[in-house]
């Protein structure tokens, strides 16, 4: 899937909408060959793929690079990139840079956490062409005010407040909203509220489509394993295990062997 349209129709269709993360070439071609419907350069890319402890180290910087790397490998994808910490705080001017730095690197869209105090920015992006996709619930950019990676929504008032801010993202021309950790209930109420696409993770089965972080997908990290992402794959044993007979092959003199060896 390639555009903001095409992600649109396949909701009105209910196809179930399903998005992956990428941060390089070679995982956004893997990406582009599946059948998943747009790659996420999510800003968990800090933490993921450069060690930081939390998404706030991300800039606009690493992201443009991620999100070149990702166009290369799947030019013909629908790629949404992550507007990393206070990138929407510093005014509609910086924000409007931001946005540019990251649809010029090959972004089809950009990502953004929550709505208040910036709802303006939002409007103005939209309004310049840029696509913009909303994120609700768990942002986990203000994790040290939320307290932690914790469900949101619990509360009358906190739903009140998340459906209330889907609204506004809504009617700020957001083309689709990510809700994240929050109650089946809400995110199912959200979905049907609105008119835009609901994309969730860790809110249940009610939203119109999905997005895991792919090293969760692949079961990479065996020190995060969230109840919410679906193992696939064991792929830190599976990695771990290559590397392990590779090293015992060539500790045995057994590597490299016959055509592997060149003349
Ligand atoms: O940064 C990210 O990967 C995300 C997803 C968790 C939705 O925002």
């Amino acid at each position: 899937m390639k555009t903001i349209l095409q992600f649109a129709q396949a909701a009105r269709e209910r196809r179930g909408l399903v998005m992956v993360t990428a941060y390089d070439a070679l995982m956004a071609r893997l990406v582009a060959a599946s059948a998943a419907d747009a790659i996420l350069v999510g800003d968990s890319l800090a933490m993921v793929a450069h060690g930081f402890p939390s998404t706030i180290h991300a800039t606009v910087e690493m992201m443009a690079m991620h999100v070149a790397a990702v166009r290369r490998g799947a030019s013909d994808m629908l790629v949404v990139a992550d507007l990393p910490f206070l990138a929407v705080r510093r005014g509609i001017a910086a924000a409007t840079d931001a946005a540019g730095t990251l649809m010029q690197a090959g972004a089809t869209a950009v990502k953004l956490e929550g709505v208040a105090g910036h709802a303006d920015v939002i409007a103005h992006l939209v309004q310049s062409g840029i696509p913009v996709m909303g994120h609700l619930g768990l942002t986990p950019q203000t994790v040290h005010q939320l307290g932690g990676h914790r469900l949101q929504g619990r509360s009358v008032a906190e739903a009140e407040r998340i459906r209330a801010e889907a609204r506004e993202l809504e009617a700020r021309g957001a083309f689709a909203m990510v809700l994240e950790c929050i109650p089946a209930a809400l995110a199912a109420t959200i979905t049907a509220e609105r008119a835009i696409p609901t994309i969730g993770i860790g809110a249940g089965a009610g939203t119109a489509g999905q997005v895991l972080v792919l090293s969760d997908l692949l079961g990479l990290d065996p020190r995060f394993q969230p109840r919410f992402a679906r193992r696939y794959l064991e792929g830190d044993s599976l990695v771990r295990e290559a590397i392990d007979r590779f090293a015992r092959d060539v500790r045995a003199a057994e590597f490299p062997t016959g055509a592997e060896v060149l003349a």
